[in-house]
C-alpha cells in the first residue's frame, strides 16, 4: 500500500517537473525574437537607430573628425579629374543638376557627411533622415561610385577648394 503511494507521488512530481521545465523553455524561446522583432521596427523609424556622430556626418567608413590641414592644391587637381569622371554627369557646380550643386556643399554638410555620402551611399538612403528627405526632392539614387577613400579625400579636396572661389 504505501509502496504504491510512493510511486504515485513520485509520478505526480516528475509530471509536475516536466511541465514546469518545458513552460520555462517556451517563454525562453520567445524573448530573443520578441526582442529581434521589436529592433526591426526600430530600424524602419527615421534615423531612430543612429549615433549622434551618424545623424551629423552620415554613415560610412569616417567614423571620426578628421583632421583637415591647409589646402592641398595638387591634391584638389586629383579631386578635379575624378569629380569630372565620376561625378559631373550628374552634378554642376552651381546649378541643381540630376543631383544638388556642389560648390556650396560644405557650407550645408561637414567634411565627413560629404566623404561618407560618396563611399557609402545605399546605406545613408536607407537609414539617414536627411538622405532620405534628399531622395524625396531629387529622386534618384546616387550609384556607388567604388571610390577608394584616397579617391573620395581628393574629390573633398576640390570641393574646398572651389567653394571660395
Ligand atoms: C547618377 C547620378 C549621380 C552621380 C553619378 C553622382 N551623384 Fe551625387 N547625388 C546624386 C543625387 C540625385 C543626389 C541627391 C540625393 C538623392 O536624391 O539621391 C546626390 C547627392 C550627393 C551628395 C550629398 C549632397 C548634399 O547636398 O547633401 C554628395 C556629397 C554627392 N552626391 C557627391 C557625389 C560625388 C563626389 C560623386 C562622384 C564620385 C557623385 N555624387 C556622383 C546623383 C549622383
Amino acid at each position: 500500500m504505501m509502496s504504491r503511494l510512493l510511486i504515485f507521488c513520485f509520478a505526480a512530481l516528475i509530471a509536475l517537473l516536466t511541465l514546469l521545465l518545458t513552460s520555462c523553455g517556451e517563454s525562453e524561446q520567445q524573448d530573443p525574437s520578441r526582442f529581434s522583432n521589436q529592433k526591426t521596427a526600430g530600424n524602419t523609424g527615421a534615423g531612430s537607430n543612429l549615433s549622434d556622430f551618424e545623424m551629423e556626418h552620415a554613415i560610412g567608413p569616417i567614423k571620426q573628425i578628421m583632421e583637415l590641414s591647409a589646402l592641398d592644391v595638387n591634391l584638389a587637381k586629383e579631386g578635379e579629374k575624378i569629380f569630372d569622371s565620376k561625378c559631373a554627369a550628374c552634378h554642376k557646380l552651381d546649378e541643381r543638376y540630376v543631383g544638388p550643386p556642389q560648390r556650396d556643399v560644405l557650407e550645408r554638410r561637414t567634411p565627413e557627411f560629404v566623404m561618407n555620402m560618396m563611399l557609402n551611399p545605399e546605406e545613408n538612403y536607407q537609414k539617414h533622415p536627411e538622405i532620405k528627405k534628399l531622395l524625396g526632392e531629387y529622386m534618384t539614387q546616387m550609384p556607388n561610385q567604388n571610390l577608394s577613400v584616397q579617391d573620395a579625400r581628393a574629390i573633398l579636396e576640390y570641393f574646398r577648394k572651389v567653394k571660395d572661389e
